[in-house]
């Protein structure tokens, strides 16, 4: 039976609101099975809109009675379908009026965590994109802005809601949030929590109460999150001049929660393990995912919530923009340049992936069956890189002076990116119609350079091309800004940075090299290295046919980080591949690697970056396109192979930074003893490799905090350690987020052939409940993307495994069980056995009764290209 293809919405049909509303008054009196939400909504024909019936939104939601201007409706007054209500234009009394209605909801029952549900006890909303119609009826669309008072009514000792107390008493809190916004950042929170308390004083001088709220128990866990917090409302207003609104910024933890976190208006709503952390049981990277987080969903109030979006095609205007913002606060907060690295590590492991398959999408959309599909790669992170080129192309003070004109004009406004590339239009006088093909173009272009030189010329070519993706078989060329310098042989600088911009589908750019070197002090050379896209300056695959000698030369010499970086992951993306097709390690580039790790001079964590191999889908992304078929089995062996011969290459420097590095014994989560302990984990992971376990077990002995704790387990893991997960588990068996690593550990490092085994017997432990996202993630994100070579076990049995838990989540959660889906998105790299398999597997799912709109759309789109 050929499933039916969900629905689609078009950007193109965008039609204004028929009604605005001018306030909403929401009654909630909680109880678990039969919440009853009292709404009164005033209500007014839109001037810009065409009037006519009154339609609300409304999913799952038991009308017990409503009213216009206080007169009852009689059941033939509207019509009820499975989307909403409908009063007929005829019925209305005129243009302003007075919606009443109560409906009866059950969070309990609300296994999706969408609208109001129940976590651990605990009443909390989570609304974007359109959890609001769950709650009440209502035009749950983000143009619709509106004011909302609220009161709650519950026994639960802590009643929260948006925007500024008003008043609470035995049983009951009111709120009242002055700033008009969508209902997609309505929230609520009852529960029995505590609070970590501090405060903060804006620049305009207005003290604000922030509270991160906990269950019982977990409030030692908060200072980080608190501190972050504190730095991100100070570092919007020196860096953006944005000062916070409210008297209360709230922040809440929930164990059971589909995403990271939620922006609600003044009550941010956190995955709990985003906000969480003690040395013991947080990692390094876990305290950075926090600070960046919470300052994310801080940065959210002006870039989201202020200014909104005018619909939900036009997504990356608030995410592109905040992801952008929170990398630069990041960038500011720690190291500039591994945060830039990372944060292109994390680019092309998601979004170029993303980008190259069936599911490849514009950074805004043009139609979705389903918004909730749409919360990707390519819409947060390549739409921070599309905002990072605009902020190259125009410099940093004309972006400050854009972003000070958009505040101004759309405050209080839901917004296009049309409205956003105007204010920088009117701001710098470009024109920016050709970089809008950013948006509206989908594929990851790719550019080549190539160069030739004649009595002290240079002619540089950089030509680009963009892939067809699906609905877009031809494109156009895109503007692409290309950062560049040029180094002589001996790795002297002779152009300093300068920007080129590539707008044709071919340039040639003229270099006197004769006048660079003069002014440079060198002589001219004979050859130059050009040191192409620094800084990663466009969201691009670069082709260029510097030589694995000059690019020795950049990873030793480079002014700029990134490209240094750059230079030796591409050795070593190289060198994979060669071993592949059956040569050696490069003695070279160990010999390179190893001057670069033994240079103090360096930050730790970027030489932690630079002994990083590249993972197994990159490196099977990599074999695909230079036109082989990857093996995840073989691409796990032979990067095993590549680890091995660098512990063995580099032993000697290795020990030594392993036993330099030693931060001591008082943890502190900051860059600084963050990058030494980066560095002298990687040292300890090759080492044990190619050692053995000793150190390794020394390390898990002594370790004081979970950053080494992990760092053993997973290095004893990977040589089948066969006792330390016993260990492990028996010290943390009471604590979920720990016992989160300790699932997902034992899968992504078991080997191979024995992962699905492994992961089989964990999905049937008694600690894995599989109704809690983290631990779902867990378990099926430990396989599917943790451990590529077990997930494509050439029996196929990953696939079905994960085939089966996407079917029996989805009848529970089709949000998360949509989004793991795409774990099979990359089905076309494969041989033809697993690309059959794979394709069987999504064909079982597509064919299960009762699908998701979610999973069927996610499954039809893998599926149809
Ligand atoms: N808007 C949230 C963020 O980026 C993400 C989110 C989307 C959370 C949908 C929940 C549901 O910060
Ligand atoms: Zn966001």
């Amino acid at each position: 039976m050929q499933p039916s293809t969900p629905q689609q919405i078009h950007l193109a049909d965008y039609r204004p609101p028929a009604y605005l509303v001018d306030h909403v008054h929401l009654t909630f009196r909680l109880a678990p099975k039969g919440t009853r939400v009292i709404s009164r909504i005033r209500f007014r024909a839109n001037p810009a809109g065409t009037g006519g019936d009154l339609v609300l939104d409304g999913e799952g939601l038991r009308l017990i009675g409503a009213a216009i201007d206080g007169v009852a409706l009689g059941a033939g007054d509207y019509l009820i379908t499975q989307a909403g209500l409908r009063v007929a234009a005829a019925r209305l009394p005129g243009d302003a009026f007075t919606w009443e209605a109560e409906v009866a909801i059950d969070p309990e029952g609300n296994t999706a965590l969408e609208g109001l549900y129940l976590s651990k006890g605990m009443f909390c909303t989570q609304c974007e994109a359109e959890g609001f119609r769950k709650i009440t009826f209502y035009p749950d669309r983000p143009d619709v802005m509106a004011p909302f008072d609220v009161r709650i009514e519950s026994d639960l000792p802590v009643l929260l809601s948006n925007g500024n107390p008003v008043g609470q008493g035995a049983g009951w809190a009111e709120w009242h949030d002055p700033w008009p916004k969508p209902a997609y950042l309505f929230a609520l929170v009852a529960g029995d929590l505590v609070a970590h308390a501090d405060s903060f004083t804006t620049m305009e001088g207005r003290a604000v109460a922030l509270n991160i709220w906990v269950r019982p128990g977990d409030e030692g866990k908060c200072a980080y999150a608190m501190d972050a917090l504190k730095r991100s409302m100070a570092w919007d207003e020196t860096a953006y001049g944005r000062a916070y609104d409210l008297n209360i910024f709230n922040i809440v933890a929930v164990d059971d929660f589909n995403m990271g976190a939620m922006e609600n208006k003044g009550l941010n709503i956190f995955n709990s393990k985003f906000v969480l952390a003690s040395p013991e049981t947080a990692t390094d990277r876990d305290y950075e995912f926090i600070e960046s987080i919470v300052a994310h969903e801080y940065f959210h109030n002006w870039t989201g919530n202020r200014v909104t979006c005018r619909d939900w095609f036009q997504l990356c205007l608030k995410e592109g923009l905040t992801v952008f913002r929170d990398q630069q606060f990041s960038a500011d907060a720690r190291s500039a340049p591994v945060q830039r690295i990372s944060d292109v590590l994390q680019l092309r492991a998601r979004q170029f992936r993303e980008d190259a398959g069936p599911l490849a999408h514009n950074v805004r959309p043009e139609a979705y069956a389903e918004i909730n599909n749409f919360y990707t790669a390519t819409v947060y992170e390549k739409g921070a890189e599309v905002i990072g080129m605009l902020h190259r192309l125009v410099g940093a003070q004309a972006y400050r002076a854009a972003l000070d004109l958009y505040f101004a004009r759309h405050d209080g406004q839901a917004c296009t990116i049309e409205d956003w590339l105007a204010v920088f239009s009117e701001v710098t006088g470009r024109d920016l119609s050709q970089f809008k093909l950013w948006y509206t173009q989908a594929g990851t272009p790719r550019l080549s350079a190539a160069w030739s030189m004649a009595e002290g010329q240079m002619h540089l070519t950089l030509r680009q091309e963009v892939p067809a993706t699906p609905g877009q078989p031809h494109k156009s060329p895109m503007l692409i800004p290309v950062a560049l310098g040029l180094l002589d042989q001996t790795g002297a600088e002779i152009l300093p940075e300068t920007l080129v911009v590539l707008d044709q589908a071919e340039v040639v750019i003229p270099f006197d090299l004769a006048a660079l070197a003069a002014e440079a002090g060198r002589p001219l050379p004979e050859a130059v290295i050009p040191s192409l896209l620094r800084g990663f300056s466009a969201p691009v695959i670069l082709d260029a046919p510097v030589s694995r000698a000059d690019r020795l030369v950049l990873l030793a010499h480079d002014t700029d980080p990134f490209n240094r970086w750059e230079a030796g992951r591409s050795l070593m993306r190289e060198t994979l591949l060669g071993m592949l097709l059956g040569g050696a390690a490069d003695q070279a580039l160990f010999a390179a690697m190893g001057r670069l790790l033994a240079d103090d001079s360096l930050d730790p964590a970027f030489r932690a970056l630079v002994l990083a191999l590249p993972s197994e889908d990159e490196f099977a992304q990599a074999a695909q396109e230079a036109g082989i078929v990857p093996d995840p089995v073989i691409i796990h062996a032979t990067r095993r192979d590549l680890q091995v011969a660098m512990g063995v290459a580099l032993g000697p420097v290795l020990t030594q930074l392993y036993d330099a590095l030693d931060p001591g014994p008082s943890y502190r989560p900051d860059a600084a003893q963050a990058a030494q302990r980066a560095l002298r984990n990687a040292a300890l992971h090759l080492l044990t490799l190619s050692e053995g376990p000793t150190r390794a077990q020394a390390h898990y002995d002594a370790a004081n905090n979970m950053t080494d704790e992990i760092a053993a387990f997973t290095a004893l893991l990977d040589i089948g350690d066969s006792d330390v997960a016993g260990r492990f588990h028996d010290r943390w068996k009471d604590d979920r987020l720990v016992m989160d690593k300790w699932f997902m550990a034992q899968i992504s490092h078991a080997a191979p052939g024995g992962a699905v085994a492994l992961a089989r017997r964990l999905s049937a432990h008694p600690l894995f409940d599989w109704t809690n996202p983290n631990r779902f993630r867990a378990v099926i994100g430990g396989l599917t993307a943790g451990n590529p070579a077990g997930f494509h076990d050439p029996s196929g049995a990953g696939y079905g495994f994960v085939a089966d838990w996407l079917i029996r989540l989805d009848a529970r959660n089709p949000q998360t069980a949509a989004r793991m889906s795409s774990a099979f998105e990359t089905w076309r790299r494969y041989d033809a056995d697993r690309q059959a398999m794979i394709l069987a597997a999504l064909d079982r799912i597509a064919a299960q009764p009762g699908l998701s709109r979610d999973l069927a759309e996610m499954v039809g789109r893998m599926r149809a290209a």
